[in-house]
């Protein structure tokens, strides 16, 4: 136990020093759980800011509660049986279990609900983006709306930094959960059902998108990365993504469609047109190519062709049935990436 906090590293000096890395090593450690983009705790935007106060008050909260129930146990274990309790039993059962709690567990409630109201109040969100959870990857459409065309991508997500945005989310099979921790709470996201979240980044980074619902063998690697920016970047962002691709008749785009892509993979301004797999229209220029893709080399890209990806995220779905011929990869992997 000592070993979790650097007040007690004196303690371990003096009886084994080659502890002391150790500890602070877990030190260490344990504050960066406080920080990083994938923590509640380095709130982003006014939203994951109330989430991670309330958080903190709420620990306060609990630890409070805990010491004076210690003290109290420790009181009721080591006085002396002879000497009168400084209160009445009857005060000690009415206060202490029942006026004290009601208090405080009201206290709580009101100011939890206050803090519930105020992050999902309905609010004038000028930019709407709908993601749609998948086995195991994420759908991103903007709507058409002043700012931009209407505009779909997969496994990216950008966002205008200081501008509200409303988050619909629904699934395409089983539920999966949206949730960005430093700029906003968790929303499932259910078949047949479109759920809301508000959010606004109040500055420019690059922040974790988790699955945070059990959806299967691939649920930990349900991840891709958020990117909010200014105003004008995410705007000719947009503009990009929403152009058709530019790409010329030729053998990569013929083995693309002979050999079956076009069916679940869409690349605008070409035959592709299937639905049921990722958009694939700027495949090349995304800053990631496929969910929980830390490294998504110009081999990873290659390997996942080799079996539609069941390897490296054994379950995932795809066509089972045949397999590729070694140039048709090279040929297809090359006209991916140069779908920019
Ligand atoms: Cu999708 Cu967990």
């Amino acid at each position: 136990m000592l070993t979790f906090f650097p007040c007690g590293t004196h303690t371990l000096r003096r009886r084994d020093p080659g502890a002391r890395p150790v500890v602070i090593a877990a030190a260490a450690l344990l504050l960066a759980g406080c920080a990083g983009r994938q923590s509640t705790l380095d709130p982003r935007g006014p939203v994951a800011d109330s989430i991670a106060t309330m958080w903190w008050v709420l620990l306060a909260g609990a630890a409070l509660i805990f010491l004076l129930v210690m003290a109290a146990l420790l009181y009721a274990m080591f006085r002396r049986q002879s000497r009168r309790a400084a209160l009445p039993p009857l005060a000690l059962l009415i206060g202490g279990g029942l006026v004290f709690p009601t208090v405080v567990l009201t206290a709580l409630l009101v100011y939890g609900t206050e803090v519930g109201r105020r992050i999902t109040v309905a609010v004038d969100a000028p930019l709407v983006i709908d993601v749609v959870g998948h086995q195991w990857w994420w759908e991103v459409r903007y709507p058409g709306d002043e700012r931009g065309p209407e505009m779909t991508t997969a496994n990216e997500l950008r966002l205008p930094v200081g501008v509200p945005v409303l988050v619909r989310v629904r699934s395409a099979d089983v539920i999966h959960s949206f949730w960005i921790p430093n700029l906003a709470g968790k929303v499932d996201m259910i078949p047949g059902r479109v759920n809301t979240l508000r959010l606004r980044a109040g500055e420019a980074g690059l922040f974790r998108v988790q699955c945070s619902e059990f959806c299967g063998a691939q649920h930990a690697h349900m991840n891709f990365d958020a990117i909010a920016e200014d105003g004008e970047r995410f705007d000719a962002w947009r503009r990009a993504r929403a152009a058709a691709a530019d790409v010329a008749p030729g053998p990569g785009l013929d083995t693309f469609i002979e050999r079956g892509c076009a069916l679940c993979h869409q690349v605008r301004g070409t035959a592709a047109a299937g639905h049921a797999g990722p958009e694939l229209t700027h495949y090349g220029a995304r800053l990631q190519q496929s969910a929980d893709s830390d490294e998504d080399t110009a081999a990873a890209v290659r390997a996942w062709l080799v079996d539609h990806g069941r390897s490296r995220k054994p379950g995932s779905r795809g066509p089972t049935a045949h397999a590729l011929a070694a140039s048709d990869i090279e040929t297809i992997a090359g006209f991916l990436e140069r779908l920019r």
